[in-house]
């Protein structure tokens, strides 16, 4: 069993199993895979949208309420007087046993209570714009029991953010109807709206309610909810105030009976579907034709347990792709299950919408979003594809990028604007790697336009392609006077904001004016380019443009001698140049002498390799930087303010940016080892962040263990240990590329698999599936001599191969490869 009071790791059924409601933080998973998603909390807690959780918010949920994770889709039991709920929450009566399972895309909540258990499965099926809820009902006593079930979720008034702010309007403008067992949440569909949201039950209903006032009361909390205490639905019609939708089933269970039904919670939008008919069918009232097909679609026997099994088949075909069988517990769930899984998540989220970001405050994130691809390139190219295309036209003809952008309208966020730039060298990484995934070059091709450009204005010149050389060209451009990239308001740390020096407390310490003419460099953004030169020279070698592939390497040549010659501080690689020409990240400064970010760039982009730096770059990051909790980001910590640093000084030394142990960039540190062969420390590395690895400190960790956060406090916070902002984080992808890439050594490239792993010497060798290009290879690796690193031969299929990239076979083959390493 785990070492976690809390719960454990399902391996075989791929989910993650809690025991206990009252867990350290919510633990969180997310229903849904293409449009339409869930948050949901192991309390049943969290709110649901369609594509945009800013501009599409179908239920309601108030972020830090009190207590933590209050709201969601809940379900609320009378049982001869007494009421409780199976997830716990709100009314949190002493459950007899209660068990939460978070799977992939779905979520089990089933507790039981004096001989009634409550069994409620939640997911959004593929492809639907819709959730489930399946709920069993079972009287293991052994007399009859008449329980009632109520429903009970809050509508949003879609767009959240005037939902939580607007309320001399939104009070007055609430609608619904009810027909039948369904809910229809209308409100603002006789103006400006084609779409309204359902919630409907399989099953026949004794009564409903779409009141808050009438359901819980005005006075009341959640926990103390009118209805469901007195047992009895009141039937109320909401008029503006704040509409609900819940259902009365009123059941009856001879000892040992059962009853299964379900909920839907849909949005529907006829611009959507194929709709021609008529908004409304007589004055007030909805055209409801597509959602009685959607509630007669999911009362028909099985259509649920069919939903439920097509997201099983979908996770299986995801999952496919990568399946590995390793010495290493942690490496092989984390990299077979749970890694892949949250690659969707921050996919499909970005940084919108989690437990801790609101999804009103960032939409898709220009780097991130390209960072989060290349851990998802490998499971579905054509949304890939689509979404490289997409973030690819939010940059501007000149080179910079929207920071963020919508993803309803798939437009720039004005207010957060552009100038990080770091951003668009990024594309050139997520590019090249669906690429090599993918073997689809007439990406390069397509035309995907500039934000700032009217689509087709020059359009041979508005392809991918040409923003790649876009991105390129600007950072030749955009240089200082060491010759480095500048920084503008900030790369890939966003709050090293050396343009900004904000002293005024209500504004943005990203965009508060710019020093005029401030020539502030980041070493960072160089080490940066010199990978991404490095991938688009190759990508043009790879085409056969060798010219334009020699022009690439040469401007690659001319950052690397810049970086060798003005960023060596002596033992490590310096992280800035600050407006007034100051070193950041030398011994010269009292604090933060040491960075993170330009040792892993470095190394990654090939500075070090012909003189010992890169090696000796990282044994300083040893040395100054890393714990057993993972790599802290600098060292020693700001104790103070600095106006002329930014952000990264406001925070309390050891969170977040301010030597916080930022789990994204250690991945870095990690691709660093494995490159310099250390397969001993990568692991170890791996495991210092690992969240399957931190079980055994849980009460300190606090965050779910299935899925990576953002940031673990670091050695200088009282709380060292303590992880937060679990979910959204570019550790998610960044880890799949070190375990899969990295340690396991199955690299995508151009002309075919390479083979080059690197783990720890004591390992006999492990293996993996891996699905590439249509063929399945199933891959051996074998380490008799105890080495790191280094192939000595490799076989496909019995035959010898020269070298160590495996040759693209033709769609469906199944090819046998041993690999022995010495
Ligand atoms: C957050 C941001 C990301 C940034 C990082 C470091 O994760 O989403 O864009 O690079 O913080 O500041
Ligand atoms: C990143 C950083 C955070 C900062 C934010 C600003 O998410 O992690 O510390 O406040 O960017 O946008």
């Amino acid at each position: 069993m785990s070492a976690n009071p809390y719960g454990f790791f399902d391996d075989q059924a791929r989910e993650y199993v809690i025991t206990r409601p009252d867990t350290p933080l919510p633990w969180l998973n997310y229903l849904g895979q293409d449009e339409f998603f869930g948050l949901c909390t192991n309390t049943a807690g969290g709110y649901t949208f369609w594509k945009d959780a800013k501009l599409r918010r179908l239920t309601r949920y108030r972020y830090n309420n009190v207590p933590y994770d209050l709201g969601g889709r809940y379900l609320y039991v009378n049982d001869g007087g007494t009421v409780w709920n199976p997830g716990w929450k709100p009314v949190k009566a002493k459950l007899d046993r209660y068990e939460c399972r978070h799977g992939l895309g779905y979520t089990t909540i089933a507790a039981g209570k004096d001989g009634l258990e409550v069994t409620q499965k939640m997911c959004v099926p593929p492809g639907e714009n819709l959730e489930l809820w399946q709920v069993t009902v079972k009287n293991t006593g052994n007399v009859a029991k008449s329980p009632k079930i109520y429903s009970y979720q809050e509508f949003c008034f879609f767009e959240a953010l005037n939902d939580m702010t607007n309320y001399q309007r939104t009070y007055s403008i609430g609608e619904v109807e009810v027909e039948g067992n369904a809910i229809y949440h209308k409100t603002e569909y006789r103006e400006r709206r084609n779409h309204y949201t359902l919630f409907a039950c399989t099953r026949d209903i004794s009564g409903y309610d779409t009141s808050r006032d009438a359901f819980v009361g005005i006075h009341e909390g959640l926990h103390e909810a009118k209805v469901p205490f007195s047992g009895k639905a009141g039937n109320s019609k909401a008029f503006g105030w704040n509409p609900v939708g819940s259902h009365e089933i009123s059941l009856h269970l001879e000892p040992g009976q059962e009853e299964t039904f379900a909920f839907i919670l849909a949005y529907v939008d006829h611009t959507l579907v194929k709709f021609t008919g008529e908004k409304f069918t007589a004055p007030y009232v909805i055209n409801k034709t597509v959602g009685r097909a959607i509630v007669e679609k999911y009362s028909k026997t099985g259509a649920v347990d069919k939903a439920f099994a097509d997201l099983k088949g979908y996770w299986d075909e995801n999952l496919s792709h990568f399946q590995v069988e390793s010495p290493d517990p942690h490496a092989t769930r984390m990299a077979n299950t749970w890694n892949q899984y949250q690659c969707m998540a921050t996919f499909n989220m970005s940084r919108s919408a989690s437990m801790y970001e609101t999804g009103i405050g960032r939409g898709m994130g220009f780097r991130d979003s390209n960072q989060d691809l290349l851990g998802f390139v490998h499971m579905i190219h054509d949304r890939a594809r689509e979404r490289i295309l997409d973030i690819a036209a939010t940059q501007l003809s000149d080179g910079t990028c929207y920071h963020q952008y919508q993803p309803l309208t798939k437009k720039g966020n004005a207010e957060v604007g552009g100038d990080f730039y770091d951003d668009h060298l990024w594309l050139i990484l997520s590019t090249v790697s669906y690429i090599k995934e993918s073997g689809d070059k007439g990406i390069l091709d397509a035309p995907c336009g500039y934000a700032d450009r009217k689509y087709g204005s020059d359009s041979e010149k508005e392809t991918l392609l040409h923003h790649l050389e876009t991105s390129i060209a600007y950072t030749m451009r955009m240089r200082g006077p060491n010759g480095l990239p500048l920084i503008g308001h900030a790369d890939w740390n966003d709050c090293l904001n050396l343009n900004c020096h904000s002293t005024e407390p209500n504004e943005s310490f990203q965009t508060a004016g710019d020093v005029g003419g401030s020539k502030a460099e980041s070493v960072m953004i160089a080490g940066l380019f010199l990978y991404a030169a490095r991938e688009l020279s190759g990508l043009y070698s790879f085409l056969g443009r060798e010219a334009d592939s020699d022009r690439i390497a040469a401007d690659r040549k001319t950052m690397l001698d810049i970086v060798e010659s003005v960023a060596w501080d002596g033992e490590w690689y310096t992280r800035a140049y600050d407006s007034q020409g100051k070193v950041i990240g030398s011994k010269a400064n009292p604090e933060g002498k040491i960075f993170i970010e330009s040792q892993g760039w470095a190394v990654l982009g090939g500075a070090g390799a012909d003189n010992g730096r890169a090696r000796q770059a990282l044994e300083s990051v040893h040395k100054h930087l890393y714990t057993k909790n993972g790599i802290v980001l600098q060292q020693p910590a700001y104790s103070t303010y600095h106006p002329e640093y930014g952000e990264v000084t406001s925070y309390p030394p050891g969170v977040k940016e301010n030597a916080g142990i930022f789990s994204h960039n250690n991945t870095w540190i990690h691709l660093g080892w494995c490159l310099l062969g250390e397969g001993d420390r990568a692991l170890e590395y791996y495991h210092s962040i690992c969240p399957s690895n931190k079980e055994e400190q849980i009460e300190t960790y606090r965050s779910e263990p299935y899925v990576y956060a953002q940031m673990t406090a670091g050695k200088d916070a009282p709380c060292f240990g303590e992880a937060k902002n679990s979910w959204l984080t570019g550790t998610a992808a960044w880890t799949f590329v070190v375990v899969s890439q990295g340690i396991f050594g199955i690299q995508p490239d151009f002309a075919g698999l390479k083979v080059d792993p690197c783990i720890p010497r004591g390992w006999p060798g492990f293996k993996v599936v891996r699905k590439f290009r249509g063929a399945t290879y199933q891959i051996e690796v074998r380490n008799p001599k105890k080495v790191s690193k280094g192939v000595v031969s490799v076989t496909v299929d019995g035959k010898v191969v020269a070298g160590n990239v495996l040759p693209i076979l033709p769609a469906g083959t199944v090819a046998k490869v041993v690999v022995e390493l010495g």
